[in-house]
């Protein structure tokens, strides 16, 4: 079979880089990261997670690309086109379908939150922001998730933005969008970690960042890290297999992934050196949790000096940043309803905006009108992340590693990674061996059902994995051919 056309190709040799990174770098860097690595010990946790990213963020994304490049389609069409290249059970385009709803049902519950960036954007120029404790600006806080029309209209704001720039397409929308707001974010950014420099609390925040105490080496810390690298890289959601289905042959998807992966982390370490002198300047609690960003450096940036400056570009860059990854999150859709279903983008783009709005509305009252309507113990909100974070993304993991390592027969991934027989090797052991078995544990831990501490039984966890090895290397022999180059 010759190899699919594409429709779409990035312009640019960086506009694969660029969307990805954009994509990859949102809330969970800015946010979520500083405040888990403040819960889970600082150092450690940084340690555990780059491990996570390094064994299995980068095979898994490396995987999606590939996969995405393969079909030249959204996931659903991208693993159909490699199922029938294979010869394969069309069923597999089922994991493509769940990606895709899973990055759709992020959008809906990341509109709210990345609604709360853009308000404080406004609410930091306009003197809202005014309270002189954190216990004030706890109450601006509530007061603004409260208020439904407030809280509904930054959250329909970001999701029209989002959708504009999706309609418009890949170039001339999402790529040109990224060309100016990434360099933009890196700008504020170190802009930022200049000021916390001298804020006289950098000494104390980057202790906390990137000291190491090994009683904080927990399994539990583990499977948060785990867990995250996933987030934060956007994985198991169709946002990075479609973005890869764009890019054009020759680039190699290896040393793209690595360039992601390692801006995605230069980030998030950037965010905490920004956020915690600040934090530790201000004599404030690093472990406040959620709230961090929201309820606490306001305070910080009224009692510096030029703060509101610093506040107006600290919440636009977060806002920046979350639209980028919102973006990625709704083009596998567009993507699918444009090529299945020959609907313009535009069209496509309408289609799926209506039912991102209402179920997005549906999130949004979760904070006040339809509080008290919590099924099961969760409310809507809730669902939507329980739903996504806990099944969809760590079983689409394991079914796209599975899919690769196992399904497929070797050449059509060989061909597409194009890498020396080691590096082949070692992307092929951690995709049969190494992958599944570490998300599985997530999975398991998360709901719960893992009865130990994987950490403390590390043995088992390795056991796991060599045996798994043996078996699979036994029975179909595939990685040691592959160290032979064969
Ligand atoms: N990676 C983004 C962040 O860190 C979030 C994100 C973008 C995402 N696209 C995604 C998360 C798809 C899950 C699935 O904030």
């Amino acid at each position: 079979m010759t190899r699919e056309k594409p429709k779409n190709l990035w312009l640019s040799r960086w506009g694969f880089i660029l969307a990805a990174t954009g994509s990859a770098v949102g809330l969970g860097n800015i946010w979520k990261f500083p405040y888990i690595t403040g819960e889970y010990g600082g150092g450690a946790f940084v340690l555990m997670y780059l491990a996570c990213i390094l064994a299995i963020g980068i095979p898994v994304m490396m995987t999606e690309i590939a996969i995405g490049r393969r079909g030249r389609g959204s996931p659903i069409d991208a693993i159909g086109r490699a199922v029938r290249e294979n010869g394969g059970n069309p069923l597999w385009k089922g994991v493509g379908g769940m990606a895709m709803m899973a990055g759709f049902l992020i959008l809906c519950f990341y509109v709210v939150v990345a609604g709360w960036a853009f308000a404080y954007t406004v609410k930091m120029l306009d003197g809202s922001l005014a309270a002189t404790s954190v216990e004030g600006l706890a109450q601006v806080f509530e007061a603004h998730n409260a208020n439904p029309w407030q809280l509904g209209s930054w959250s329909v704001l970001v999701a029209l933005l989002t959708l504009w720039i999706v309609a418009k397409g890949v170039q001339a929308g999402i790529e040109r969008a990224v060309r100016w707001m990434m360099p933009g974010l890196a700008v504020m950014l170190v802009v930022l970690v200049g000021y916390a420099f001298t804020s006289g609390g950098f000494d104390e925040g980057f202790a906390f960042l990137f000291s190491f105490d090994t009683s904080k080496l927990t399994g539990e810390a583990l499977l948060a890290a785990l867990g995250h690298a996933f987030f934060t890289l956007s994985l198991a959601s169709g946002a990075i297999l479609t973005y890869g289905s764009y890019i054009p042959d020759g680039q190699s998807i290896a040393r793209t992934t690595f360039m992601v992966a390692i801006a995605d982390t230069c980030v998030a370490l950037l965010a905490g050196l920004a956020i915690f002198p600040i934090i530790f300047a201000n004599g404030m609690d690093p472990t406040a949790g959620p709230g961090l960003i929201f309820m606490s450096l306001p305070l910080a940036f009224q009692q510096m000096p030029f703060g509101t400056a610093f506040g107006v570009l600290f919440f636009a860059m977060v806002s920046i940043a979350a639209l980028t990854s919102a973006i990625s999150m709704i083009e596998a859709t567009v993507a699918y309803l444009n090529e299945k279903h020959g609907i313009s983008r535009f069209k496509a783009a309408i289609g799926a905006g209506t039912v991102l709005l209402i179920i997005s509305m549906l999130a949004m009252l979760s904070f006040n009108l339809m509080a008290g309507w919590t099924p099961l113990g969760k409310n809507f909100f809730d669902w939507l992340d329980y739903l996504t974070s806990r099944w969809m993304m760590p079983l689409g993991g394991i079914f796209i590693v599975v899919f690769a390592g196992y399904a497929l027969r070797c050449e059509i991934m060989r061909d597409e990674l194009d890498l020396p027989p080691l590096g082949y090797a070692l992307w092929l052991f951690m995709v049969r061996y190494v992958c599944p078995v570490l998300i599985l544990m997530v999975f398991l831990h998360a709901l719960g059902w893992l009865g130990f501490d994987p950490l403390q039984r590390w043995y088992w966890i390795a056991g796991a994995i060599g045996l798994l090895t043996v078996l699979g290397e036994g029975l179909r022999p595939r990685v040691m051919p592959a160290l032979a180059g064969r």
